[in-house]
């Protein structure tokens, strides 16, 4: 089973990962089956992998080097582990959670771990049956297969991804109409990687399939700021702890912004300081990049200023705030407001989105007389 053709990030910070030759392989191993690269409209959207080749050097490679999240590693190494001593494969793995908490990041982990080839796709890039029957029959036995926004998959896709899951089949069908013929080949053992911001949409049949889901949950500061550290360290800068501890308070509980304002940080401290960052460079440099003191971005600040300026508070429906701040649903519902949720600025309410007393008091506005219970309950005669 071991290989040496895994993908492994070679700790350059800088390489540059944008050289896709257009087949998907880059020549060392690393297989990219979206034909596009697994960079969906969606994540550029969300602005999460603008930087992507930066990326690429700070993604820890080991179980151990992955910070935080103690719950779902200790699961995660007892599965792995036992699959190690069995010599075979690992159960299927899910991981669901916002973006830029460790998905992707997981799914190499659990290659290199299993020192496995990993072939990655998204649940967009499977357009037929086809598509996924070609990647399951390259298969070899103990392979890792990553696919990513797994929620996205289409029902006829899906279906053949169950058998595979399951007996490691692939039922095929040949031909079309009376002469149509139907086929099972076997699949080598391999591990499925799901990875969704959205688990909610997953089929029930498909999540019964996982070994193990595991939700990834908004980072704690003390955390976040070895994640900064440990950045930092990569990237050599000069950061001291309340710099770091500074920029993790600020990352909205995950790792991508936190690697992302250090870098903000760091460019703002070498240009407009002497290089090093302490607690007030790391304060005037979130500052200037437009980061709140509760780590609130331009347009996550836009997206409560709209519903408390433009529909009094709310409650306002998901698309009618959507197209108020010109932004896709998806990115609405799984990129700005679950933040916002966790920190009680927003409610999802049956009527719509809420906002709470606490954020109009973040956002300097006076709070509307009558309280969010009034506004979030159906009246007594609202249909
Ligand atoms: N636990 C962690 N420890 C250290 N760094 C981390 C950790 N989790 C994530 N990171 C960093 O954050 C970056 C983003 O993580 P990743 O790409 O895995 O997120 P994701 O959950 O796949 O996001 P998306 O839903 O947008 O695809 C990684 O490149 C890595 O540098
Ligand atoms: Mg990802």
């Amino acid at each position: 089973m071991p290989r040496d053709d895994v993908f492994r990030a070679d700790g350059d910070p800088f390489a540059d990962t944008d050289t896709d030759t257009g087949d998907g392989d880059r020549g060392d191993g690393y297989i990219d089956l979206s034909g596009d690269g697994i960079e969906s409209l969606d994540q550029i959207a969300r602005g999460g992998d603008i930087d992507a080749g930066l990326e690429v050097g700070l993604r820890p490679s080991t179980l151990d080097d992955f910070v935080g999240q103690s719950e779902l590693k200790g699961k995660l190494g007892v599965i792995l582990g036992a699959a190690r001593k069995r010599q075979h494969a690992a159960g299927h793995l899910l991981f669901a959670g916002p973006p830029g908490l460790g998905k992707t990041t997981l799914a190499h982990i659990v290659a290199g771990e299993m020192d496995a080839a990993l072939h990655i796709t998204s649940g967009p890039a499977l357009e037929r049956p086809g598509d996924l029957a070609s990647i399951l029959n390259q298969l070899e036995d103990g392979d890792v297969l990553f696919i990513d926004e797994i929620h996205r998959l289409s029902r006829t896709v899906e279906e053949v991804l169950y058998p595979a899951m399951e007996d490691f089949q692939l039922d095929l069908v040949l031909g079309k109409g009376p002469a149509a013929r139907s086929i099972r080949l076997p699949v080598s053992p391999f591990t499925l990687v799901g990875a969704t911001t959205r688990v909610g949409l997953l089929t029930g049949p498909l999540r019964d399939r996982f070994a193990l889901e595991a939700r990834l949950e908004y980072y704690e500061v003390d955390d976040l700021t070895s994640i900064v550290e440990r950045a930092a360290r990569i990237l050599d800068v000069d950061i001291d702890d309340k710099g770091a501890h500074e920029i993790a308070r600020r990352s909205r509980g995950t790792p991508r912004i936190a690697n992302r304002l250090l870098r903000n940080v760091r460019d703002f401290a070498l240009v407009e300081r002497d290089g090093l960052i302490d607690l007030t460079v790391a304060h005037e440099g979130l500052e200037f990049f437009g980061v709140d003191d509760r780590g609130l971005d331009k347009p996550s600040r836009n997206l409560l200023l709209s519903v408390c300026e433009m529909f009094d508070g709310g409650p306002v429906g998901l698309n009618t705030l959507a197209i108020s701040v010109s932004e896709p649903n998806e990115t609405v519902e799984s990129v700005y407001e679950p933040y916002l949720i966790q920190q009680g600025f927003l409610m999802r309410t049956p009527k719509g989105r809420v906002a709470t007393v606490a954020a109009w008091e973040h956002l300097g506005l006076d709070p509307p007389i009558t309280t969010v219970d009034d506004r979030a309950l159906p009246g007594l005669f609202d249909d």
